[in-house]
């Protein structure tokens, strides 16, 4: 099984969300609440790929508005980026949890790298539709999703590396698409939620402003 048995072909932004609702390409669906898939424009010139929605996220059915993505948005603002120009989404789109012993309190599970490619259609199709001239990987799982397994953030966080875009092109792109991405450039930093972990939380918030702040800067 995964997600691209419910890809459809040719869909806008839109038609894959709503597709992306009714998604079972994993065991993932059947206790979270729904589908969380992205939020902001195709035109986006900035995007960037977090984990998984958490507990807010499931609720709400939109990525990034509980409290790392709180963190995330001041970020965002401290370095530079306009917020209207970023596009965000998650490798996998559904809240992944374990409940808490007694309470009603789900507590996040990191997902494992078979939900990551399970769920991976939904991001290729995506960047089928994107023209980013960056994309922020958030965290260790986003980047081993967009970079492959042997990725480490901790080695190469901060640093401007080339897009892969070629990983990303749906067979209906034609070559003039193929060129007109070659220039775009990627990053990896830590994620928002590691910043609200952190025993040295301003540190390590500035560590990731930074991070976004060289984002910023590859914009032309
Ligand atoms: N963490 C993520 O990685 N994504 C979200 O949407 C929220 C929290
Ligand atoms: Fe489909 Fe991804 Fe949800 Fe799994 S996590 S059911 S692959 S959308």
């Amino acid at each position: 099984m995964s997600a691209a048995d419910f890809v459809p072909p040719g869909a806008d932004l839109e038609g894959l969300r709503r597709a992306a609702g009714g998604c079972k390409g994993c065991h993932l669906y059947e206790d979270a609440t729904q589908t969380v898939f992205s939020k902001g424009p195709a035109t986006a010139r900035v995007v960037l790929v977090g984990e998984q929605p958490g507990d807010v996220e499931d609720r709400r059915g939109e990525p990034f508005v509980g409290p790392a993505g709180k963190l995330l948005d001041r970020a965002i603002e401290e370095a530079g980026l306009d917020p209207k120009d970023t596009y965000t989404t998650n490798a996998v789109k559904h809240f992944k949890f374990t409940p808490a012993a007694g309470g009603k309190r789900r507590i996040h599970a990191t997902p494992d790298a078979r939900e990551v490619a399970e769920c991976r259609p939904w991001l290729v199709a995506e960047f089928g539709l994107l023209d980013p001239e960056i994309v922020v990987a958030l965290g260790a799982t986003a980047a081993k999703a967009l970079f492959g397994p042997a990725f480490r953030v901790t080695k190469s966080r901060g640093m401007l590396l080339p897009w892969p875009a070629s990983a990303y092109e749906p067979a209906q792109f034609d070559r003039e698409d193929e060129a007109a991405r070659a220039g775009a450039y990627a990053l990896a930093t830590l994620h928002p939620s590691a910043v609200l972990r952190s025993d040295d939380r301003e540190p390590a918030f500035q560590g990731l402003v930074a991070d976004l702040r060289v984002a910023a800067g590859a914009l032309g």
